[in-house]
């Protein structure tokens, strides 16, 4: 992963979605979804039997105050406009130029490996699966650039419930989509495609792993990894795959993409972490987007991005500077 310093970009007002607009809009969803008489499940049976709404629609989510963060989420044209999807290129422009081509209806999703119960899921069986929720989650990018998203989706651990791991699986792999006609990136060689991340099972099942279809109250938009992807907020955001494909179970601790491109630069765990610096800079800092200007100072890093009281037992006894 290259690093680039965001040029400089003064948003025009339109380009921002002030928060009061955005708690206005969430309080409009809020009302929307309790006059839909919602059960104790959060969403109402008649709206989860709708096939899956097109990208932009509204997909709202109950918010969930115990698992968002107060940090003012980073304005909408912001996440959708500069982030990294290779698939499309490696400007951080590229996904949002070229991502509207990528096909996502229908997608099925595999699950398989060490589960009793291995199957493909599509949309609307996985829309099905649990009540959504909007967290606002903190991103924290390998580069030192950092934003802060108000997700809609549910834990991933509802998802492996359903299949059911068996007592060997260990590991899970995230395999994500290659669509050789509308996804230009593939031609290049920095990847052995398709972009495979994994997680330790612990980490898949915590509360706090997302598997996430919107964001900012609407459907995913492509270029942020529609129709499904994962959120691993405490983890450098190159953990969290997009377009999501097929996720194995195993015993053995897999071979990540970029384990593979560069393993001196990126382990297996990538946990964010100041006091691990990568080889070619340092992790201390961050710089938030939206937030950068000439006087503004960057932030200081967060251990485990902040989420340290929710995940630091994940790790315990566990050397984090050899286990990078
Ligand atoms: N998933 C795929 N399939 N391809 C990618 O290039 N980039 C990762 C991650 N998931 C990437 C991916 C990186 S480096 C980051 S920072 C996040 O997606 C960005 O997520 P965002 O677009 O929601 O900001």
């Amino acid at each position: 992963m290259r690093f680039r310093v965001r040029p400089r970009h003064d948003p025009l007002p339109s380009e921002i979605t002030p928060l009061a607009v955005y708690q206005q809009r969430r309080q409009l969803l809020q009302a929307a979804l309790a006059g839909a008489a919602l059960g104790a499940a959060g969403l109402a049976p008649a709206a989860r039997a709708q096939p899956v709404p097109p990208v932009g629609q509204a997909l709202p989510g109950k918010p969930n105050p115990a698992f968002s963060v107060l940090d003012r989420p980073t304005s909408r044209r912001d996440i959708t406009t500069y982030n990294n999807f290779y698939e499309f290129g490696t400007d951080k422009g590229d996904p949002a130029r070229h991502a509207g081509r990528m096909e996502i209806r229908p997608w099925t999703v595999r699950i398989e490996g060490e589960v009793l119960k291995p199957r493909d899921f599509d949309l609307d069986d996985l829309l099905r699966l649990a009540p959504l929720e909007e967290r606002v989650y903190r991103l924290r990018c390998v580069e030192a650039w950092s934003m802060v998203i108000p997700w809609i989706g549910y834990p991933l651990n509802h998802l492996l419930r359903a299949v059911q791991p068996t007592g060997n699986a260990k590991y899970v792999t995230f395999e994500t989509a290659m669509q050789p006609e509308t996804m230009p990136g593939l031609r290049s060689r920095i990847i052995a495609w398709p972009y495979l991340e994994a997680l330790r099972l612990d980490e898949a099942q915590h509360p706090l792993t997302l598997l996430a279809f919107g964001l900012y109250g609407e459907v995913l938009p492509n270029q942020n990894g529609a129709p499904l992807r994962l959120v691993v907020p405490w983890k450098y955001g190159f953990k969290s795959g997009k377009s999501l494909v097929r996720i194995r179970l195993t015993e053995q601790q897999p071979v990540t993409s970029w384990m593979r491109a560069a393993s001196n630069e990126y382990g297996f765990y990538a946990n964010v972490n100041p006091d691990v610096d990568h080889p070619r800079w340092s992790q201390a800092t961050e710089r938030r987007i939206g937030e950068d200007g000439f006087f503004r100072p960057p932030r200081r890093t967060l251990m485990f991005n902040g989420y340290a009281d929710q995940v630091a037992s994940l790790y315990q006894g566990m050397d984090l500077r050899a286990n990078y």
